[in-house]
């Protein structure tokens, strides 16, 4: 019995070192992990801890693996999980705070009155389309009555806002509004003082704006607001160099 576990032990060991030899491109034998199974042997894809996400290769990849999902308490109150939409190859990638009424609805991003005023930010201010850059929320499912995403739920979702940045892998993200701020950056995260500034993401080139919805809402500042959010925007295009059609 002793002498198994010994076995066991040593394999596991040299299976990691031959793993690790792979990514240097000596060619030596692969010990597969179904050969380790019938060993009983721990791999470290089973050793991940549950609830943890697995690394999806693509965006559908990403999607199927959220499958019906489950893993935050917004699961019971959601008509349909908002993804994301746009291109897998996209430079900017538009990040807010979880989806409302008419997104939750349609199971697209943006689909209601801010997101009216986003693909105008997008199409007449830079000269875009919506299929050119990618457009996704920080929790996947509409919290009730458009409450802000608390933190469990946050943490539920935010591995796979990574997953599809890492997918995407943008040269710019634009974050919508002070919920998605402080969901990427740090609590005391203030829109009003950090938009306008560049930050960053998972190495990514971040910049921070108002949320549209907070335009709308502030109909006697508005000039001054969409200025503000026009200000922001021509640094991202500068920034990718991109000039209005
Ligand atoms: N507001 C958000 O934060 N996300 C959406 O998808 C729509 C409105």
């Amino acid at each position: 019995m002793k002498e198994k576990k010994e076995i066991k032990e040593v394999l596991g060991h040299l299976r990691k070192l031959l793993m690790a030899n792979q990514e240097t491109g000596l060619d030596l034998p692969f010990i597969s992990a179904d050969s380790l199974k019938s060993l009983d042997i721990k791999t470290d894809r089973d050793s991940k801890p549950s609830g943890q996400p697995e690394n999806a290769e693509s965006l559908e990849q990403l999607r199927s693996l959220i499958g019906d999902c489950r893993r935050c308490k917004l699961h019971k109150d959601r008509n349909n999980i908002v993804f994301g939409e746009g291109s897998a190859r996209a430079r900017l990638v538009f990040v807010s705070e979880g989806p409302g009424q008419d997104e939750d609805r349609e199971g697209r991003p943006f689909v209601g009155k801010a997101g009216k005023l986003l693909t105008k930010i997008i199409q007449n201010g830079m000269g875009l389309t919506r299929e050119e850059v990618y457009i996704c929320n920080v929790v996947k499912c509409r919290p009730p009555g458009n409450r802000d995403p608390e933190k469990d739920e946050i943490g539920a979702c935010i591995p796979f806002l990574k997953q599809q940045l890492n997918i995407i892998r943008p040269e710019v993200i634009c974050i919508l509004g002070r919920v998605a701020g402080q969901a990427l950056s740090k609590k005391d995260f203030r829109i009003t003082r950090e938009r306008g500034m560049w930050h960053s993401y998972m190495d990514i080139p971040v910049m921070p704006t108002y949320h549209p919805a907070y335009i709308l809402r502030n109909r006697s500042r508005e000039r001054e607001l969409k200025g503000d959010v026009w200000e922001d925007i021509k640094k991202i295009m500068k920034r990718l160099g991109l000039s209005k059609k």
